[in-house]
């Protein structure tokens, strides 16, 4: 088999399709390449003494692990000196971080999640990195919190990385999807799936079961119809799937389909969900929407909702389309 490197396939998306500047390509190899560095403190573990507590509060009030503090100084050395950014904006950072003085700036935004669920990393479940492009729009010079306001629908690339029983990369330029599976002895970055596709259907939903006595009634409505299966309303069983890592929750929905579900509830009823839009629900809501699934907040789709806070949180629903879309409806009966 002829092995197609993340490299190769970038150049291929630059020269067939137009699709990406070289600039571009140069940020989703350096944001890769940061990938490696992590999965490598990942795998460590207790040898690397990156498990546990770094003892410090995010912007949203949780506790930061080491390994949240870590991947974000990886990801912010790995991309602030390349010339292809003018700012970068995280989970783990109050505000933006722009590109320093003494490094030329670029057209792009970068926008991450370093470590996506940090519950899992001490007891080795698999965990991710989310990240999201953005552009700046029109050229005057600086950049500032504004500019990162863009809906997802605006993005220019996105992807994840997932650190499991294999490290993968899976990347949208816009151009369906591609999963790249890290091989360890040459250090490269392999193609092993393109043109992912989630099956329309399924009987496989992803939730926080304990949850429940909290959710509002479409969602409580959709999940008890799933769960009276064959002789309920829907008329199949479904099974039932929570990693708790939204990372690979959306890889197992991408391989093999699922509807996966973190909606508004009662315990903080002033916001509108548990997810971030920028770093979480946006890039997967490309991903998904590249592999012909749907990803809507209940109401609308994610990729339009326009912004206003950086941090702002929203409500998911996103998978294979079917489902989305019933789910959906019963937010709108
Ligand atoms: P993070 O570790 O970046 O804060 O994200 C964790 C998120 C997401 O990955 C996952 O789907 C969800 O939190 C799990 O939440 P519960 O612990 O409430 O199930
Ligand atoms: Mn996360
Ligand atoms: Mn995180």
């Amino acid at each position: 088999m002829k092995r197609v490197s993340l490299t190769q396939y970038l150049v291929e998306q630059q020269r067939e399709h137009g699709r990406i500047p070289p600039e571009l390509r140069l940020l989703i190899e350096v944001v890769a390449r940061a990938c490696k560095h992590i999965a490598i403190a990942v795998n460590k573990g207790a040898l690397g003494d990156v498990l546990g507590s770094a003892h410090s509060e995010n912007v949203q009030g949780e506790i930061q692990k080491k390994l949240d503090v870590i991947s974000n100084e990886v990801l912010i050395e790995a991309n602030e000196w390349g010339g292809h950014l003018a700012a970068m904006a995280s989970e783990e950072m109050d505000s933006i971080h722009v590109v320093p003085n003494r490094y030329p700036q670029g057209e792009y935004m970068l926008l991450f999640d370093p470590l996506d669920g940090s519950s899992n990393i001490d007891v080795n479940v698999s965990i991710g990195t989310i990240f999201s492009v953005l552009r700046k729009i029109g050229h005057a010079r600086g950049v500032s919190e504004e500019d990162f306001l863009q809906p997802g629908k605006q993005q220019a690339a996105a992807g994840y990385c997932v650190y499991g029983p294999q490290t993968m990369l899976v990347l949208t330029v816009g151009n369906g999807v591609a999963m790249f599976t890290l091989d360890r002895e040459t250090g490269s970055w392999v193609l092993t799936q393109q043109d992912v596709r989630i099956p329309e259907d399924t009987k496989e939903f992803a939730i926080n079961m304990s949850n429940l006595r909290h959710w509002a009634p479409p969602v409580k409505r959709y999940i008890d119809e799933c769960l009276a299966g064959k002789t309920g309303p829907r008329g199949k069983d479904f099974n039932m799937r929570w990693v708790a890592s939204m990372v690979a929750d959306v890889h197992r929905i991408l391989m093999r389909g699922g509807v996966f579900l973190y909606p508004w509830d009662q315990r903080e009823p002033e916001k509108p969900g548990k997810l971030r839009l920028m770093y979480e629900a946006n890039p997967m809501a490309f991903l998904v929407e590249q592999a012909g699934g749907l990803a809507t907040n209940g109401r609308e789709r994610i990729l339009d909702i326009v912004p206003t806070r950086l941090h702002e949180r929203v409500s998911v629903i996103l998978g294979s389309k079917n489902e989305v879309e019933t789910a959906t409806r019963y937010h709108a009966e």
